[in-house]
């Protein structure tokens, strides 16, 4: 029977015991940073590297410097996916400033947390039938970066849930969509794939797929997107790290396209996949050599 275990500055403990301060900013204000990634191939971090960059990134928002190494992440990746008896993780990594020790924001050590869980990718019939989505008006604070600041994304998230949908799309008050409360948004339209590089997070699982999908003959436009362009496409999708990439049939009620999945969706999503795992593999292969 597997047991989650986390890493809490380091320590890998059991879950029920991995805790922080309620001093800790993160808690006490929300600042802070994260990054969700997977594994594949038996428990290989996908573009660790890549993942651990934006972290940083994130973080010298609230001026944190790199202060953990590469090979330490990928330790204890391996060492919990040994304990905790999972195949495959999804992994969730947090960094705040740490323990509020005077002012508003003064504070000591950074805190940093390792969540591993069971992979729980969406199911195949996600894949195959396709996932609903609503818009919703609003805006990610710092949307270039990935904070740990979701109150936007919890609105729009229970306005897609009274829905019975999967994603909400931000539309800015400039009137673009922007992004998913959790994902990228890509729009095709022919063989045209358009997806916005203003006022979003700039997709790890996005630029992967990038090079796969022009390897198809489809052209990339970075572009703004507006719901209209988004109700008239032939496709739209959504990407994240564990969903890789998924089809968006419906939209505020509009079906998309056919109203079924797209057929670029499904090969580019079969491509996307294999790619993680050979590159995966290739990264470890990389790393065991030294
Ligand atoms: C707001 C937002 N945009 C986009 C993404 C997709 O990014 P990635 O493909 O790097 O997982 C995420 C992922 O969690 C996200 O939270």
């Amino acid at each position: 029977m597997p047991t989650d275990h986390f890493a809490v500055n380091g320590r890998i403990v059991l879950a029920a015991q991995a805790t922080v301060s309620v001093l800790d900013l993160g808690f006490l204000r929300g600042v802070g940073a994260f990054e969700t990634l997977r594994t594949y191939g038996g428990g290989h971090p996908h573009a660790l590297g890549e993942h651990l960059s934006r972290l940083w990134e994130s973080a010298a928002a609230f001026g944190i410097a790199p202060f953990v190494p590469e090979s330490e992440f990928r330790r204890l990746i391996a060492e919990i996916r040994r304990i905790s008896g999972h195949d495959e993780l999804r992994v969730n990594l947090v960094i705040t400033p740490g323990e509020n020790i005077s002012g508003v924001f003064g504070a000591g050590d950074p805190t940093w947390v390792m969540i591993a869980r069971d992979l729980h990718a969406p199911p195949e019939s996600a894949y195959r039938d396709g996932v609903t989505a609503i818009t919703f008006e609003s805006r990610r604070h710092l949307p270039t970066l990935k904070t740990t600041n979701y109150l936007t994304g919890k609105v729009g998230l229970s306005l897609a849930e009274k829905a019975g949908a999967h994603e909400a799309f931000y539309v800015s008050p400039e009137g673009y969509v922007t992004e998913g409360v959790t994902s990228n948004v890509l729009v095709v339209q022919g063989k045209r794939v358009m997806t916005p590089t203003q006022d979003c997070l700039p997709g790890i699982t996005k630029a992967g797929l990038r090079p796969l999908a022009e390897a198809q003959g489809l052209t990339w436009h970075e572009c703004r997107l507006t719901r209209d362009g988004l109700y008239l496409a032939d496709e739209v999708w959504i990407t994240s790290a564990v969903r890789e990439i998924l089809p968006v049939v419906m939209i505020d009620g509009r079906p998309i396209g056919s109203g079924k999945p797209g057929p670029f969706a499904q090969t580019l999503r079969a491509l996307y996949h294999q790619a993680c795992i050979d590159q995966a593999r290739r990264e470890a292969a990389a790393v065991a050599d030294g």
